[in-house]
């Protein structure tokens, strides 16, 4: 142990010895929805955390409160570069310190199981080791700034249906080779100062609970001394959780810490050592991120200052991953352009959930063009929204929120620049208080764009009144109908109201919501509510007929295609991978018209693509973040070559290997065992749409050759395009003689090298020890498999280039 942190740790011991067993249990429960409790007699603030992974939300759920917005975690994978993530993980500590937040809920590296896990942006890849390198770049990032990261979710927390209950049974195996490997990688390559521990059970035992993989293997095997905080609502039992290695229970301050906790110790029940474990290890985050008077934090020289905005649009147009490119339609030719999609108006920049964090600026892929193409070569048709639902009432609305006393007098109102309430109780307008808050009104005023019948929609349980215009459309009781606590924030908003307005003029709008949370439930409570909206639905063949004759006058029709929130986000899974609406027959019929035509799908995980083959160029821009159109027209009109290769093999889901995502009486079987992703595309000999590792440059290379000694391998590679450009060597092991327990082949090693035209680059990577271990589940070690292996170095895991073998 370096000497600052004995120090550390001695400042810890000194403090943990002053605290009593009231004070030590309070410290391990939220004091509400995302901090611990201040205890000044021991010089100890209050930490705070806050949601991760692409920016810094903050303690308020609100656009007042803005946050630089990064592209999806997929995006962020697909740049194969811990560099970048580092970057990216330093910025956000630079926002994290901004907002007074100490820890943030970040990375989510549980793994691209199935293409219908709902939160499947969220994460990686389907691969643990590209998963484990991006993570530990980005956890090295934030942590370099001084702010504590918790990886998440500790662990096979890899879908979101019944994600409260489900059982998910993983064999030993799996766990290791797959599921456990990243977070082992991060632990050992990144020192976290924090897991989040998962809502799921693993193997019959719900993970805020589990001994044998939090206290043995987490901490016992890999020697990880961070803090376990359980993932929101997870911890379920004031014995289990604490002798299953939880330290801290949120959200609070009602949980099965705090004075539960202390309660058990007295009545003999938990030891108090367990206590103290628990709170040694939040006493050392809190010194580490320098909360913790006496304790020198462990960064006091902190990175430079970063610009968000560049750093949003670098890691955008590096992430973006070109699938096709025929007849050279990118970059585009001098010409004219029409643009085409819902989504490139309002462009779809990030996940939903507990992800959503509120940019100050969204560069639409509209607002890009605009500004990179020279004046009068751009034209814009919607051609097909495929957006089912209401949209909160953002655009066009000018709201802010009355709050009321049983009286009916004004007790406090606050700005609502995006229509939705979500505060949770210590966040409330100032002046008001929840004994006497009776009434929300949401009210003001929505000037239409378009003249013709808009609807109005109310997101949110409880008792609403909605009128517009002076006319009640709705007084009554929103039920729920299932029993995930944050559906407010997830469910669709329900169409009310129904008028007819025209262009320009105004009308009042009032939404009031009836508060009916008491005393009691008032720090745990959210109150979550939106006022949505949709304009009037033009005829959707009509729009497709419009974009067909605007493609046809153009010389290349840039076509982008998007899911919605109902698709992808925290809280359900998906249940196919199209593209929401008439987005498909939309591309066909443009592709009819034009041959120049190119598809940007703006999705942060897998969708279908039917008419791939019919379009000459198809480019991934994930859930791009906040400088979307800045970097598709850095990329659109070649400033830079899209950078990502595919961390995750996409295909149509009737080809599909695991698509097993709903559990049967409480159990899901990981049935597949350690064939997901590539690993089980290869071994059902099914040829995906889009194979892992693949990208496209704007240049061409050429492999010339490689060699390994076993340890290391080093490849040759040119450039021989006519521009410089960056490419993603891969390296792939595959055993002579899989049999049938292993994969015919899988990443071992990768790097990224830069050359000119004409230029060479060299390559060399180590080839870790554990990419030729199995995990042996009758001795339960790992076990070096010797024998002759071939390396494989290309540019996917189907485009193998070169070859060598070696024997171990
Ligand atoms: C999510 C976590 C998140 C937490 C706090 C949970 O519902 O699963 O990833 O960090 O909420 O918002």
């Amino acid at each position: 142990m370096a000497q600052a942190e004995r120090t550390r740790e001695a400042v810890v011991e000194a403090a943990l010895a002053r605290l009593d067993l009231s004070a030590k249990t309070r410290l391990l429960a939220g004091q509400d929805r995302w901090s611990l409790p201040a205890l000044p007699q021991i010089g100890l603030k209050s930490l705070v955390m806050s949601d991760g992974p692409i920016g810094v939300r903050g303690v308020r759920w609100t656009a007042d409160d803005p946050s630089i917005a990064l592209p999806s975690p997929t995006a962020l994978a697909a740049t194969w570069d811990q560099d970048l993530a580092h970057r990216a993980g330093t910025l956000l500590a630079q926002e994290a310190r901004r907002k007074g937040v100490h820890v943030l809920l970040a990375p989510t590296v549980n793994l691209h199981r199935s293409p219908l896990g709902g939160r499947h942006f969220e994460a990686y890849s389907e691969d643990p080791y590209l998963t484990g390198v991006i993570g530990a770049g980005y956890v090295n990032g934030v942590q370099s700034g001084g702010v504590g990261t918790t990886a998440k979710h500790f662990v096979a927390n890899d879908a979101e249906t019944d994600r409260f209950t489900v059982n998910n049974l993983v064999s030993a195996r799996a766990l290791r080779e797959l599921y456990l490997a990243p977070f082992e990688f991060i632990v050992e390559n990144a020192h976290p100062w924090g897991i989040m521990t998962a809502y799921n059970a693993v193997g019959g035992t719900t993970m805020t609970e589990h001994h044998h993989l939090v206290n043995e293997i987490l901490r016992g095997e890999w020697g990880f001394d961070g803090f376990n905080v359980s993932d929101w609502t997870a911890a379920r039992s004031t014995k289990g959780a604490i002798e299953g290695g939880l330290d801290v229970a949120m959200p609070g301050p009602t949980t099965v810490y705090g004075d539960a906790l202390a309660q058990a110790v007295r009545e003999g029940r938990v030891e108090e050592a367990r206590v103290d474990t628990a709170v040694r290890n939040v006493l050392r985050l809190a010194a580490r991120v320098g909360v913790l008077e006496g304790a020198a934090p462990a960064v006091t020289d902190l990175p430079d200052l970063i610009d968000g905005e560049d750093l949003a649009r670098e890691i955008a147009r590096r992430s973006f991953v070109l699938l096709r490119n025929e007849r050279e339609a990118l970059p585009l030719k001098p010409g004219t352009v029409a643009l085409i999609g819902a989504a490139a108006h309002d462009a779809r920049v990030l996940g939903g959930g507990s992800a959503t964090v509120f940019p100050s600026r969204i560069v639409s892929p509209l607002d890009g063009l605009t500004t990179a193409l020279p004046e009068g070569t751009l034209g814009y048709a919607v051609g097909a929204d495929p957006s089912t639902e209401l949209a909160t009432a953002r655009q066009d609305f000018e709201l802010s929120a009355v709050c009321r006393d049983i009286d009916g007098t004004v007790i406090g109102t606050c700005r609502v620049p995006d229509g939705q309430i979500h505060w949770s109780g210590v966040e409330l307008p100032e002046g008001v208080t929840i004994q006497r808050l009776r009434t929300i009104e949401l009210t003001g005023t929505f000037t239409p764009r378009e003249t013709g019948r808009h609807t109005f929609g109310i997101k949110g349980i409880g008792a609403y009144r909605l009128g517009i215009d002076g006319t009640t459309y709705y007084d009554d009781v929103q039920l729920l109908d299932h029993d995930d606590p944050f559906s407010g924030l997830f469910d669709a908003p329900v169409p009310r109201a129904e008028a007819e307005l025209t262009t320009g003029e105004p009308v009042e709008v009032s939404l009031i919501h009836h508060v009916t949370v008491s005393e009691d439930e008032a720090l745990m409570k959210d109150i979550t509510f939106a006022l949505a909206h949709q304009g009037p639905r033009r005829d959707p063949d009509e729009l497709i007929a419009e974009a067909v004759e605007a493609a046809r006058a153009a010389d290349t029709a840039v076509v982008v295609v998007a899911t919605t929130d109902r698709v992808e986000s925290e809280g359900f899974d998906r249940t196919d991978l199209r593209l929401p609406g008439r987005q498909d027959d939309l591309v066909h019929a443009v592709a009819a018209a034009n041959p120049r035509t190119v598809v940007i799908v703006n999705s942060g995980s897998p969708v279908e693509l039917p008419w791939r083959d019919e379009v000459a160029a198809v480019l991934l821009s994930w859930f791009p973040g906040q400088e979307a159109g800045a970097a598709l027209a850095d990329v659109l009109t070649g400033a830079h070559e899209p950078g990502g290769r595919l961390p995750t093999t996409w295909g149509a889901l009737t080809a599909a290997p695991v698509t097993q995502v709903v559990p049967k009486g409480g159990e899901l079987p990981y049935a597949e065992g350690v064939f997901i992703g590539y690993r089980a595309w290869e071994k059902e000999g099914r040829t995906p749409a889009y194979p892992f590792g693949h990208g496209l440059g704007y240049t061409d290379w050429t492999y010339e050759s490689v060699e390994s000694d076993g340890t290391t391998a080093t490849v040759h590679l040119r450039n021989t395009g006519e521009r410089a450009g960056r490419e993603v060597v891969q390296v792939y092991l595959s055993p002579d003689e899989p049999g049938a327990e292993r994969p015919a082949r899988w990443l071992a090693a990768f790097a990224i090298v830069e050359a000119g035209p004409g230029e060479s680059a060299e390559a060399t990577v180590g080839l870790p020890q554990r990419a030729f271990e199995i995990w042996d589940e009758k001795t339960d070690a790992w076990s070096f498999v010797g024998g002759s292996y071939e390396i494989e170095v290309g540019r996917s895991i189907t485009d193998r280039r070169l070859r060598t073998t070696i024997r171990i």
